[in-house]
C-alpha cells in the first residue's frame, strides 16, 4: 500500500510547502495555498507505460563534449497553413511539447481540430476531456475537411490515454485540455495545481522519449495568464496564445515562448462559419475603404514581429460633458496615450485638458509598437480640428517627450508595405533617412524631426 501524504500548493505559481502559509514566498501572493493529497508512487510505477522496451533500464547520463554530440536530423513536420507554420518557427518539431492557451470560446479547439484534419498523412490522436465524440464530429463537419487518420478519444485519465496511445501509436497527440486530465498518481481533483503539473510532466516525458509531438490546450485565468502553475510554461517547449476579442472576427496567434523559433511572429485568423480562415494580407482588411475622408482617422505602418502591417487608428476628441474629461483607449496603452496628450499640450499648445479623448485601433487589434505614435497624434489633431487628413497619407514614427519625431525599426519594410497598398505619402523621422535608398521608392517620403513640422505639412 502506497504511503499517503498531503502537501500545500500555491495555486498561483505551484510552489509546494509542508504546512499552510498565508503569503507565498516564491510569488508573494496572499492566500493561495491549498491542501492537496499526493499519492507517493513506487519508483518504477510510471514511465513503463509508454516506454517501448520495458526492460530498458535507464542508466545515468554521462557528460559529453559539445563537438561530439551527434545531431540527429529530425525534419520538422510541415503544417498546413502559412500562419501556423510561421508562428511555430517552421513546422512542428518532433518530440516537442506545445501549450496552447486562450480564453474560452476563442477557437482553440477549432484550430487544433482543423490542424488534426488537415495533416492528412499523419496518424493523429485527438484526446478530448471537454467534448463528446459527437460534438467533435459535428465540429469536424462544420470545418468540412475529411481525413481517415484522425482518432478521437474521450478520456480524462492519463493512464488510459497512454494505453490508447500504445495501441494506436499516433504521430501527433492533441490534448483538449490539460486542465480536464487527471492522473491516478495524484489524488487531488482535475485542474488543481498538482494534477495539472503531473499530467503535463507525464506528457513531457512521453514526448521526449518517443519523439511524438504533443499539443496541449490550456485554459486562461480571468487575468489573462495561463491557468495552472507557472512551471507549466517552463516545462513546455513552446507556448502559443490565441488572442482577440470574441466579438470581433479576427484572432491573433502568438508564440510567447518558443525554443525552436522566433517569438515575435504573429498569425492572423478570421472566424468564419466553417472554421478559422487564415488572413494572409492583414493590411487590406484592417483598413476601411472610405469614399470620403473623415476627420480623426489615420493610417500607420506598423510591424508585428517580422511582418509589416498597415492599421487604422481612430481618434475622437470632444468637449467633456462632465467635470472630469475621459480618456479611453481600445487597443493602445492608456498611459502612453496620456503621455502623447501631454506632449501635444506642452509642445504644440493644444488645449486638450478639458476634452474627452477616445482612441480605437480598428479591427480589435492590440498594438504595442511605438511606431504608431505619430499616426495617433495626427488622428487626435485631425479630430480636434475636425479636418480630415488626406486618405493617401500614412505614418511610421515614434513621438518623444520633447515632441521630437523618433526613428523606428525596419523602416524599409514599412515603406514598401505602404507603397504596395497604394499610399502616396509617408511621414517618417529624419533619423530614419540614414542609409535609406529613397530613390528605390515611388511613394513620397516626408522626413520630419519635430512634431510642429508634421502639422504644417499635413493638410496641404
Ligand atoms: P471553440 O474552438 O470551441 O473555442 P475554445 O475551444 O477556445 O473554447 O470555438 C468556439 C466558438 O467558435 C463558438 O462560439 C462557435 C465558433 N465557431 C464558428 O464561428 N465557426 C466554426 O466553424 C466553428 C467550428 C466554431
Ligand atoms: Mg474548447
Amino acid at each position: 500500500m502506497a504511503k499517503q501524504k498531503s502537501s500545500f500548493f500555491c495555486q498561483n505559481c505551484g510552489a509546494q510547502s509542508g504546512k499552510w502559509i498565508g503569503k507565498c514566498p516564491s510569488c508573494n501572493e496572499w492566500n493561495t495555498y491549498v491542501e492537496e493529497i499526493i499519492h507517493k508512487e513506487t519508483k518504477n510505477d510510471r514511465l513503463q507505460l509508454f516506454s517501448k522496451n520495458k526492460n530498458d533500464k535507464k542508466t545515468a547520463n554521462k557528460s559529453i563534449l559539445l563537438q561530439d554530440v551527434g545531431l540527429q536530423n529530425y525534419p520538422r513536420i510541415a503544417v498546413p497553413g502559412k500562419e501556423l507554420t510561421r508562428v511555430l518557427g517552421g513546422g512542428i518539431v518532433p518530440g516537442s511539447l506545445v501549450l496552447f492557451g486562450g480564453e474560452p470560446g476563442i477557437g482553440k479547439s477549432t484550430l487544433m481540430l482543423q490542424l488534426a484534419l488537415r495533416l492528412k498523412n499523419l496518424k493523429i490522436l485527438y484526446v478530448s476531456g471537454e467534448e463528446s465524440e459527437q460534438q467533435i464530429k459535428m465540429r469536424a463537419e462544420r470545418i468540412g475537411v475529411t481525413t481517415e487518420m484522425c482518432f478521437i478519444l474521450q478520456e480524462t485519465n492519463t493512464q488510459n490515454i497512454f494505453q490508447q496511445i500504445g495501441e494506436i501509436e499516433p504521430q501527433l497527440v492533441i490534448i483538449d485540455s490539460i486542465q480536464t486530465l487527471h492522473t491516478a498518481y495524484v489524488e487531488s481533483s482535475p485542474g488543481s495545481v498538482s494534477q495539472v503539473r503531473e499530467c503535463a510532466a507525464e506528457f513531457l516525458r512521453f514526448a521526449k522519449e518517443t519523439n511524438v509531438p504533443v499539443f496541449m490546450i490550456g485554459h486562461i485565468t480571468k487575468e489573462g495568464s495561463l491557468a495552472g502553475p507557472k512551471i507549466l510554461e517552463h516545462m513546455v517547449d513552446t507556448v502559443l496564445q490565441f488572442e482577440g476579442d470574441r466579438n470581433h472576427i479576427y484572432r491573433l496567434l502568438r508564440a510567447t515562448k518558443n525554443r525552436f523559433g522566433n517569438t515575435n511572429e504573429m498569425g492572423i485568423y478570421e472566424m468564419s462559419g466553417d472554421g478559422l480562415r487564415e488572413v494572409t494580407n492583414p493590411s487590406e482588411i484592417l483598413i476601411t475603404n472610405r469614399e470620403n475622408a473623415t476627420s480623426g482617422v489615420t493610417i500607420s505602418a506598423t510591424m508585428e514581429g517580422n511582418r509589416p502591417m498597415l492599421i487604422e487608428t481612430q481618434a475622437l476628441v470632444s468637449t467633456a460633458a462632465y467635470g472630469t474629461p475621459q480618456r479611453s483607449s481600445n487597443g493602445f496603452d492608456l498611459r502612453r496615450l496620456s503621455m502623447l496628450l501631454a506632449v501635444l499640450e506642452k509642445r504644440c499648445g493644444f488645449n486638450l485638458a478639458a476634452k474627452d479623448v477616445f482612441i480605437n485601433i480598428a479591427g480589435g487589434i492590440k498594438v504595442e509598437d511605438p511606431g504608431i505614435d505619430l499616426a495617433l497624434v495626427c488622428a487626435i489633431l485631425s479630430s480636434n480640428e475636425d479636418l480630415p487628413i488626406l486618405q493617401n497619407t500614412c505614418f511610421a514614427a515614434e513621438v518623444g517627450l520633447t515632441g521630437e519625431i523618433r526613428p523606428v525599426n525596419r523602416i524599409e519594410q514599412r515603406i514598401s508595405e505602404a507603397e504596395k497598398l497604394g499610399f502616396e505619402k509617408i511621414f517618417i523621422s529624419t533619423h530614419n533617412l540614414k542609409g535609406l535608398q529613397i530613390k528605390n521608392f515611388k511613394i513620397k517620403i516626408i522626413a520630419v524631426s519635430k512634431i510642429e513640422a508634421v502639422f504644417s505639412n499635413l493638410f496641404e
